[in-house]
């Protein structure tokens, strides 16, 4: 089939509007978050309903030719960007945005993929509900991607990440199926888990058209303060603290480096309110009860009393507490602007992230020496769930691979895992083929083998379809 045979066949059911064809209308499409990775495709297709992407697959099966399916192209391993062939299709969820059921009552809210995280909150927000998944990227990222990356953010450690509150899917399979079960049951064992499959699958595996996600009453009472500390094992010894004081109640614990606040504070003119040592501590406590703010406010003069924090401050209002998230939130974008960085989303066991840091300093300093190259740490992240963004902005970028074996290598000496969240796409392939276990690819490569045969579902993306 040829470009021009494939774009009638689109054309047959998609409006025009809804096929992208010019070089300026795809480039958005054509190139990842950090502008790390920049793709062509035949076309950018936005479908608006299940039955739209079902006849695109079918086309496209028919046609061998690869589709890559896009949310908020917000992803931060290049999962959602073309290769450079020119030959595959994007599919992009965008415009199927709608929310399609909130049960206030069986605590379920059923949306088409393209829907955008932000907008979905504020709309649970105005009957009481919340979906507690928070993340900086919020404001475009989709259900769709969200749940093809598991997405964790800074709520994991009270809610886990997007995939445990997945009560229903709706899939579109590699043959044009669509397998859908959206009543969102609490409960069913009728047969296999196998919503679970395509969480974390990154579109490998089929592509998300409808989610029903378990949602909860909304906390609308919170505490927030920001803590200086002086070291890792001082934030940890806090956050055992506050898993003592505050239970369940606790729904954040960032850490963030203070080079890297410093970065953030220069690049857009924002200013940490302490006088942070080495690091800063985010704790965010939020409950349904009015009695969140004597404890926390308990937790904080004993946390200051025990002198595990040298300085610190509690949000005195919402503009205060959105004033530390914008610190926090802020952090990527800082560090895009400071240059090139390696990223590392690598999770280790909370016992072990100390160590982790420690033997991270000498590492860095060996790779520096090998090297030549001068790296500077933009390290931060959701420590309370071992989750670090160790990011180092590195100034040559012939030593990023030597750097990013040696932190992976690292990583998997503490017990850990190469990305914690972000997932594999096409920036961690070849590591995860070289760290993980062969018992696990070669099981992932059957998975994928058995449900994308011709592998037309994102190729070259955290399954590498190697046959035998
Ligand atoms: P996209 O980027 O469009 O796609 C991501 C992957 O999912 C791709 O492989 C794509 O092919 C696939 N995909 C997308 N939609 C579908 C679908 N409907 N069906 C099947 N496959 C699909 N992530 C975290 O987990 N935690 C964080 O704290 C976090 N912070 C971030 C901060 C910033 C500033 C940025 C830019 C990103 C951050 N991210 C974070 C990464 C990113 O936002 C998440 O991975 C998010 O889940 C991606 O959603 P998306 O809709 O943008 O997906
Ligand atoms: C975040 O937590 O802000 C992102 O996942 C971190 C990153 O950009 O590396
Ligand atoms: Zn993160």
């Amino acid at each position: 089939m040829t470009t021009d045979d494939l774009l009638i066949a689109f054309a047959e059911f998609l409006s025009a509007q809804d096929i992208l064809t010019a070089a300026e209308d795809m480039k958005p499409f054509l190139q990842d978050w950090r502008h790390m990775f920049e793709g062509a495709a035949v076309c950018v297709l936005l479908p608006r309903s299940s039955q739209d992407v079902q006849r695109i697959v079918q086309i496209c099966a028919e046609a061998a030719v690869a589709i890559v399916p896009q949310g908020g192209n917000t992803g931060l391993a290049g999962g959602a960007t073309p290769d450079s062939s020119g030959g595959s299709v994007v599919l992009s969820l965008a415009r199927m945005n709608r929310i399609i059921d909130i049960d206030r009552t069986g605590l379920t809210v059923t949306v088409e993929a393209g829907m955008v995280l932000d907008t979905l909150r504020a709309a649970l927000a105005e009957v009481d509900r919340d979906l507690p998944i928070s993340f900086a990227a919020s404001g475009s990222a989709t259900l769709g991607g969200i749940l093809a990356t598991n997405a964790g953010g800074a709520n994991v450690l009270r809610s886990g990440m997007a995939g445990r509150m997945v009560l229903g899917l709706e899939v579109v399979l590699a043959d044009g199926t669509i397998v859908s079960e959206l009543s969102g049951l609490h409960k069913d064992n009728s047969g296999l888990n196998w919503m679970q499959l395509f969480v974390g699958s990154e579109g490998s595996l089929g592509i998300i058209t409808r989610a029903v996600m378990r949602i909860e009453t909304l906390r609308p009472h919170s505490a927030t303060a920001l803590l200086a500390v002086a070291d890792a094992d001082a934030a940890l010894q806090l956050y055992a603290r506050a898993v003592d004081r505050i239970g369940d109640r606790l729904a954040a614990f960032e850490i963030m480096s203070r080079d890297a606040i410093g970065r953030v504070e220069r690049a857009f003119g924002l200013k940490c309110p302490i006088e942070a040592q080495r690091w800063l501590v985010l704790i965010e406590t939020s409950s349904t009860s009015s009695y969140l703010e004597q404890d926390f406010a308990a937790f904080m003069e004993e946390a200051f009393e025990s002198g595990l924090c040298a300085d610190g401050a509690i949000a005195a209002s919402q503009s205060q507490r959105q004033a530390f998230w914008r610190l926090r939130e802020n952090l990527t974008e800082a560090e895009a602007l400071s240059g090139r960085s390696v990223k590392h989303d690598i999770s280790v066991p909370v016992s072990r992230m100390a160590e982790f840091l420690r033997r991270g300093e000498t590492l860095l300093a060996d790779v520096s020496r090998q090297t030549g190259a001068t790296l500077n740490p933009h390290i931060f992240g959701h420590i309370g769930d071992g989750n670090l963004h160790y990011n180092i902005l590195c100034d040559r970028p012939d030593a990023a691979g030597a750097l990013n074996r040696a932190v992976h290598d690292l990583v998997v000496d503490c017990g850990g895992s190469i990305t914690a969240e972000h997932g594999v796409g096409q920036y961690r392939l070849s590591e995860v083929y070289r760290l993980v276990s062969p018992a696990r690819l070669a099981l992932q490569e059957r998975i994928k083998a058995a449900l994308d045969p011709d592998m037309i579902l994102n190729p070259g993306k955290l399954i590498r379809g190697d046959r035998p």
